[in-house]
């Protein structure tokens, strides 16, 4: 079932949990190919099992332990863990707070573009949520390239973005096309969000003033699918293709937001 005019699918009655036949894995891909946001309702799924289902994709990043519970059984910090990382807007003691990173994704952005492979999908599942609220947007940037004026379209050929993790100004940056080419289907689409600064060769308030523009023109409402999450929906999306944000539409000092996180890799973008 289509979810919204740009773009978003929703695949019932497939057990996520259980190793996936090479059809539904074939029909899997296909829908993501063809619709960006993949919605798999009422999943109950462990964390390794996430990650298991995330690896069907490519290579899933693997994550250090983050939260107590996942230093039980090893040494903290330096072993890694083949299973989803908790997102959540939870501190230690299990309170509800604002942290960085999580603020960080109030603003419409794709996932680490600061690298020079950036992930090509991301994987949430939704393990508790807000009464109400707690959304997530996604923007279907190849439309908002496809309806660019062609003077625009121009304007903006060969110029590179510069891209710089939020959470570490000092960090190594990427720069990638502004205008990238899907290496699935060939659509074209803009590559830029919050990461982005400024645009390679430009001065910097130039560049950074065409990308807010551009930012601007690729949000608007009709690029736009609104997930309202229900618990044990997984959502997996195409950071190559789409801007996300999170909605502060909840209670985030109140309310309790938790979401297993998986990323797969990608291919440098061309
Ligand atoms: C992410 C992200 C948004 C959300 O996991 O990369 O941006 O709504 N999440 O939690
Ligand atoms: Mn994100």
């Amino acid at each position: 079932m289509r979810l919204s005019p740009a773009g978003g699918v929703r695949l019932a009655g497939i057990d996520l949990s259980q190793p996936l036949s090479s059809d539904q894995k074939d029909a899997i891909v296909a829908a993501f190919v063809a619709h960006q946001v993949v919605v798999f309702p009422e999943q109950s799924l462990s964390r390794e099992q996430q990650f298991a289902f995330a690896a069907n994709f490519g290579e899933v990043e693997a994550h250090g332990a983050h939260r107590p519970a996942d230093k039980a059984g090893g040494k903290a910090g330096d072993k890694r863990y083949a299973v989803a990382h908790v997102m959540t807007n939870l501190d230690a003691d299990g309170n509800p707070t604002v942290r960085l990173s999580p603020a960080a994704n109030y603003h419409w952005h794709t996932d680490k573009p600061y690298r020079a492979r950036p992930p090509l999908m991301t994987l949430l599942h939704a393990v508790e949520l807000p009464p109400r609220g707690g959304d997530t947007e996604f923007a279907n940037t190849a439309l908002a390239y496809e309806s660019l004026p062609d003077e625009t379209r121009r304007r903006i050929a060969g110029l590179r973005a510069v891209f710089r993790p939020a959470f570490d100004p000092s960090g190594a940056c990427a720069d990638h096309p502004l205008v990238r080419t899907h290496p699935d289907t060939g659509r074209k689409s803009l590559y830029l969000g919050n990461h982005a600064t400024h645009i390679l060769g430009m001065a910097q308030a130039e560049g950074a003033a065409l990308l807010g523009e551009l930012l601007h023109h690729a949000t608007q409402r009709d690029f736009v699918y609104v997930h309202r999450w229900r618990i044990g929906d997984l959502i997996m999306w195409d950071n190559r293709c789409l801007l996300h944000r999170a909605v502060a539409n909840y209670d985030v000092l109140r309310d309790r937001r938790i979401m297993h996180r998986s990323v797969v890799r990608g291919t440098a973008p061309f």
